[in-house]
C-alpha cells in the first residue's frame, strides 16, 4: 500500500476511514472519499496519553481525567482546545478537535505500531447510514480505498457518545453508548439544545438516512398501498406479515438493538419493499442514542 492512503478500520462503535492526521492529502482523501464537506470536522483517534498532550493546549482538568479514566478506551469523544499540531482541515478551522481512544484491538493494535493519531470519520458516504461491517464498508467504498481491515461486526453499532466538558460540567454533543444516566454519575450533564450554538455543522443535519422512505409505525398511512419492510423492537407487529419484518431483540436489551439497528436499516433498504417502518424504543440509556438516530434518519413527510 502506498504512503498517504487511506485505510477502513474497524472501530466497537462503528467503522472508520482512516488515514493520517499529519498527512493532508490523506485528509484531503478522507473528505473525497466520503463526499463529505469541509465545513464536517473530524475525529482524531490516538492509543496513549502522550499522543493527547501533543494534539490540545492546555491541561486536561479534574473531570476530564476522571472520564477518561474510566471510558477510555472506549466509545466516548472528547471536545478539546486543539494544538498548533492539529491542522485546520481536520477541525473545519474550529478552535477545538474531537478525540478518542477506541476499544477493538485490531484498531488499537494499528494505532499503537503507526504511533500517529489517526483521523477516522464513520466509512460510509455522506449522509448514508454508518457501516457496521467490513461488508457494508465494500458494499459502498470498496472500489475507492486500498484497504478494508475486516475485524467483524461492531459490538457497539452506533457512533460513539461526543461530549465537552465545561465548568466542571458535561454537555452532550451526540449521544451513544456512554449514556447521559451514566455520565450524570460524573457531573451535572446537559444535552445540546439545537437552538444553542452550533457547535459542528454536521451534527444538526439530517443524517444516517435509507434512500427508501423510512417513517415511524404511526405514520404507517403516508405509505398506503405500498409494500412494506418492519424493524420492531422486541415483538413482530401482528397487522404486517411475520416475512417483512426484522425483530431487533426478543428479550428487549436495547444494546442488541443498537447493535443491529444499523444492518437491519441497510437490509431494508436493499430489499425489494418500497418503505421502511420502524418501531418505537424505550427513551432510556442507550435508547436515547436509538431514537436519536432514527429521529435523524426518518423522511420527512
Ligand atoms: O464512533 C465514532 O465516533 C466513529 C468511529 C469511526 O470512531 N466516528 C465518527 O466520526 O462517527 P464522524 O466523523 O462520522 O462523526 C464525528 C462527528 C461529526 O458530526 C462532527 O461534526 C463532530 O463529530 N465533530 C468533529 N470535530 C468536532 C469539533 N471540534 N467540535 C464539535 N463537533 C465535532
Ligand atoms: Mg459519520
Amino acid at each position: 500500500m502506498q504512503v498517504g492512503e487511506l485505510v477502513a478500520v474497524p472501530t466497537e462503535t462503528v467503522y472508520g476511514l482512516a488515514g493520517r492526521y499529519d498527512d493532508l492529502n490523506a485528509i484531503q482523501k478522507i473528505y473525497q472519499t466520503k463526499n463529505r464537506p469541509s465545513y464536517d470536522p473530524l475525529i482524531l483517534h490516538i492509543h496513549s496519553h502522550s499522543q493527547l498532550k501533543e494534539l490540545i493546549s492546555r491541561d486536561t482538568s479534574d473531570l476530564e481525567k476522571m472520564l477518561i479514566q474510566e471510558f477510555w478506551p472506549g466509545p466516548l469523544t472528547f471536545i478539546f482546545e486543539r494544538s498548533e499540531n492539529v491542522s485546520d482541515l481536520i477541525t473545519s478551522k474550529l478552535p477545538t478537535v474531537a478525540i478518542r481512544m477506541p476499544r477493538h484491538p485490531i484498531f488499537l493494535d494499528l494505532l499503537e505500531k503507526i504511533n500517529i493519531p489517526l483521523a477516522a470519520p464513520s466509512a460510509n458516504p455522506f449522509k448514508y447510514i454508518s457501516p457496521t461491517s467490513a461488508q457494508h464498508v465494500a458494499k459502498q467504498l470498496g472500489g475507492k480505498i486500498p484497504m478494508i481491515l475486516d475485524g467483524g461486526n461492531c459490538e457497539v453499532g452506533l457512533e460513539s457518545t461526543i461530549i465537552k466538558v465545561h465548568d466542571e460540567k458535561i454537555v452532550v454533543l451526540r449521544q451513544g453508548l456512554v449514556s447521559i444516566e451514566r455520565l450524570s454519575q460524573f457531573a451535572e450533564t446537559s444535552l445540546v439544545k439545537s437552538d444553542q450554538t452550533i457547535e459542528a455543522p454536521g451534527m444538526l443535519d439530517a443524517h444516517y438516512s435509507p434512500v427508501k422512505p423510512f417513517i415511524k409505525i404511526k405514520d404507517a398511512d403516508t405509505l398506503k398501498g405500498k409494500s412494506l419492510g418492519l424493524i420492531m423492537f422486541s415483538e413482530y407487529h401482528p397487522d404486517f406479515p411475520i416475512e417483512n419484518q426484522i425483530v431487533m431483540s426478543p428479550e428487549k436489551d436495547l444494546k442488541i438493538a443498537a447493535m443491529r439497528l444499523y444492518g437491519a436499516m441497510r437490509e431494508m433498504d436493499m430489499s425489494n419493499f418500497e418503505g421502511i417502518l420502524i418501531d418505537e424504543f424505550p427513551n432510556e440509556e442507550m435508547g436515547r442514542a436509538i431514537n436519536d438516530r432514527i429521529k435523524r434518519a426518518l423522511t420527512r413527510i
